[in-house]
């Protein structure tokens, strides 16, 4: 590496501004965030933007759920977004979105360009059409019955309940998702990106440095399979943007997606004194990186490159895959509380910990990720409370009694010191090849080397003979500035602990070159604890707390797909009305509540013990904590499903359910029978 400073742009996907960020996005935010840091900490100009992906069906659709317009849900959202953000610690230096002035401006560039050069063709397709709403329906909004194993209620492109996956017009019986009615044919006059166009350019680009060995033997089956035009516009009614000579048209999301990377940077330039076309223009000798997860390759790897050379852009100096994340071994899981939100993982847990569990098992290529929690617990507790941390607390307390908070004058070992410095340079390397995990295996076996140290030299002993000032000083100073390295090199993993850190040794935030300067004849302050264990009941807690977020969504709101239509809740598409014999299969029973309890752990749940009379008891978990307190439901009489097959919980056996009404929070109403119902009574 040459000592020149490099000049580095460096993105992360773009979240659809329609969800909340959870652990498995923050694979990639943490991933990108740890590489951002070593860069700045090597005193790179290192610049990281990021957007909301804002456009799209299921973005307008969801804000006309919520009876809001578009603009007001990705203001939301993003908002929400950035503040998960920052509590993870990944710090962008700009976060814009999609739906901006200059991502308008760029996405028409790239198409101006693109077509002037004969890069855009225009044909009539056939799609499917709801007559009803007047607007055409993306695969995900038509639903029906899977061809190949006739589960009901399958989406247009993929069975959940077999997994086949298929077209829209495969699907039997298939309905709008959006109004309920059956689709029809309809034609209309699409825009198509000729990918092929660029067939020589991609073969070269994909297998010149730019992709993982992996990725681009993937691409090679693509290349096989033949590159097929793209469709890149949609028809109103759509979120996002205009075509410029073509009303009535818009991009696809997925056109000015990419090019919120620029915008986001560009937005940047605009407020800083960093140059748009340094970065962007074709001969740019700026490093420009993506990082991404490996679902969508195919947009960043053949798309991205081809619209960006199209328009006479630079190309990416390289595309970074991940793999996904999965949960003790399983895909995430809202049954099993495993689709852990972000937020939800912050309001039981320090974001450091998975930072540093992240950066244990990632490494440069795109398998899978799994957050086993056991290990997770075992790890956290061991390596950073256990080893790291450990050697700050067991030798500070000496030097601020007995010194006075000074260190030193000189190190008494100097050769051990500089053991720790020579591991840098290939602890440097693999932060730089994005092999986190082999740097987290160094910088652990270099604290083994400092814990063995002091358990050598044994400072609580010294300390406690005469005459040995001097060596208690030097012995607990060396520990000390063993402890300094370690938390340079897990810097760009743990930004708050090297904060704190830098807080107790007093100094600025470390940088990557001073590292090699031991801190000597130098007060640090009081120590403070840096991290705590983690405990098994905080991980429980987490789990079951999103297990309530589905619990309080399955009693407090209408299904997505029952209530997209504008103004009113729409018909459920699939059942518009219900037989009397399905009604009458809920057994619905006015119910006395005997007891109400707290429930250790949960934020919403309420423990009730329900009374159907003749001596019969139910157990019942209600999401209903936020509008009752359980003295105010002792002795209440109410309505209760009484025939709902029994649902394990983490705290238990829920026989039932107690009917609530409302938004949720504070307003949220149980039902209350008039005088005279009794328990056990059914409700007709
Ligand atoms: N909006 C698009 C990206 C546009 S980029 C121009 C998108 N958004 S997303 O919200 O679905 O995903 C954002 C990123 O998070 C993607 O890189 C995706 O691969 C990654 N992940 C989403 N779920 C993930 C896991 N379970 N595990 C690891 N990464 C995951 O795609
Ligand atoms: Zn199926």
């Amino acid at each position: 590496m040459n000592n020149e400073v490099r000049q580095i742009l460096v993105t992360s996907a773009l979240p659809y501004a329609n969800g909340s960020i959870h652990i498995g996005h923050l694979v990639e935010y943490i991933q990108t965030d740890i590489w951002v840091r070593f860069q700045k900490m090597q005193g790179n100009q290192c610049t990281y933007v990021c957007a909301d992906d804002a456009h799209g069906t299921p973005i307008m659709l969801r804000a006309r759920q919520e009876g809001i317009e578009p603009e007001a849900l990705i203001a939301r959202v993003s908002t929400e977004h950035q503040q998960d953000f920052s509590d993870f610690n990944v710090v962008f230096d700009n976060y814009h979105s999609t739906h901006s002035d200059e991502n308008r401006q760029l996405a028409s560039t790239i198409y101006q360009r693109n077509r002037d050069k004969g890069n855009i063709t225009n044909r009539t397709i056939t799609q499917a059409f709801d007559p009803e709403e007047n607007m055409f329906l993306p695969d995900r909004f038509i639903k029906g019955t899977c061809p190949k194993c006739g589960a009901d209620d399958q989406y247009g492109d993929n069975c959940e309940a077999c997994g086949a996956s298929y077209s829209s017009n495969e699907l039997k019986n298939p309905v709008s998702a959006v109004s309920g009615v059956k689709p029809v044919d309809k034609e209309s006059e699409h825009h198509f990106f000729k990918l092929g166009n660029f067939e020589q350019m991609l073969q070269q680009w994909t297998k010149s440095g730019h992709l993982q060995n992996e990725v681009s033997n993937k691409l090679d089956e693509w290349f096989e399979a033949g590159l097929q035009e793209w469709d890149i516009s949609r028809d109103a009614p759509y979120f996002g943007f205009e075509i410029p000579d073509h009303p009535g048209k818009y991009f696809y999301v997925w056109l000015d997606a990419p090019v919120g990377y620029m915008a986001s940077f560009k937005n940047l330039c605009d407020k800083t004194d960093l140059d748009f076309d340094q970065f962007w223009g074709k001969e740019s000798k700026a490093e420009l990186y993506h990082f991404i997860g490996k679902d969508i390759i195919y947009f960043h790897a053949l798309f991205w490159p081809a619209m960006l050379s199209g328009a006479d852009f630079r190309t990416p100096t390289a595309i970074f895959s991940h793999g996904f994340l999965t949960v003790n071994g399983k895909k995430m899981s809202k049954s099993r509380g495993t689709f852990i939100k972000a937020n939800t993982y912050f309001k039981h847990l320090n974001p450091e910990y998975l930072r540093y569990y992240f950066a244990a098992k990632l490494g440069s290529g795109i398998e899978d990720i799994d957050l086993n929690l056991e290990d997770f617990s075992q790890r956290v507790n061991s390596d950073l409370v256990g080893k790291v941390v450990n050697i700050a607390s067991r030798c500070s307390g000496f030097i601020k009694k007995r010194f006075n908070g000074q260190l030193s004058a000189e190190l008494s070992e100097p050769e051990l010191f500089d053991e720790f410095i020579n591991a840098g340079e290939s602890i440097n390397k693999h932060y730089e090849k994005r092999e986190f995990s082999r740097a987290v295996r160094e910088i652990m076996a270099l604290a083994d080397r400092a814990n063995q140290y002091i358990d050598e030299k044994k400072p609580w002993v010294i300390a406690k003979e005469e005459g040995k000032e001097d060596e208690l000083q030097a012995v607990c100073s060396m520990g000390i500035n063993l402890f300094r390295l370690l938390i340079g090199y897990l810097r760009p993993i743990l930004p708050a602990t090297a904060e704190k850190s830098e807080a107790f040794l007093q100094i600025t935030p470390l940088t990557w070159a001073e590292l090699a300067t031991p801190l000597t004849s130098h007060a640090i302050a009081k120590f403070k604890p840096l991290m705590t264990r983690i405990e098994a009941t905080q991980i429980e807690a987490m789990l079951e707390d999103s297990k309530e977020d589905l619990v309080a969504q399955s009693t407090t709101q209408a299904k997505p797909n029952k209530a997209l239509k504008k103004g009113h809740l729409a018909k459920d598409p699939i059942a518009d009305t219900i037989e009397f014999e399905d009604f009458a299969k809920i057994d619905l029973r006015i119910a006395r509540i005997v007891k109400a309890d707290h429930v250790e752990g949960a934020d919403k749940l309420l423990q009730l013990t329900m009374d159907l009379g003749e001596g019969e008891t139910r157990n019942v978990f209600a999401g209903i904590k936020s509008a009752y307190t359980p003295e105010g439901l002792e002795g209440k009489l109410t309505v209760m499903v009484a025939n709902l097959a029994p649902r394990k919980m983490r705290f238990g056996l829920s026989e039932g359910m107690v009917l609530a009404a409302g938004p949720g929070g504070k307003e949220l109403y149980i039902l209350d029978p008039d005088e005279g119902a009794e328990p056990g009574m059914k409700v007709k």
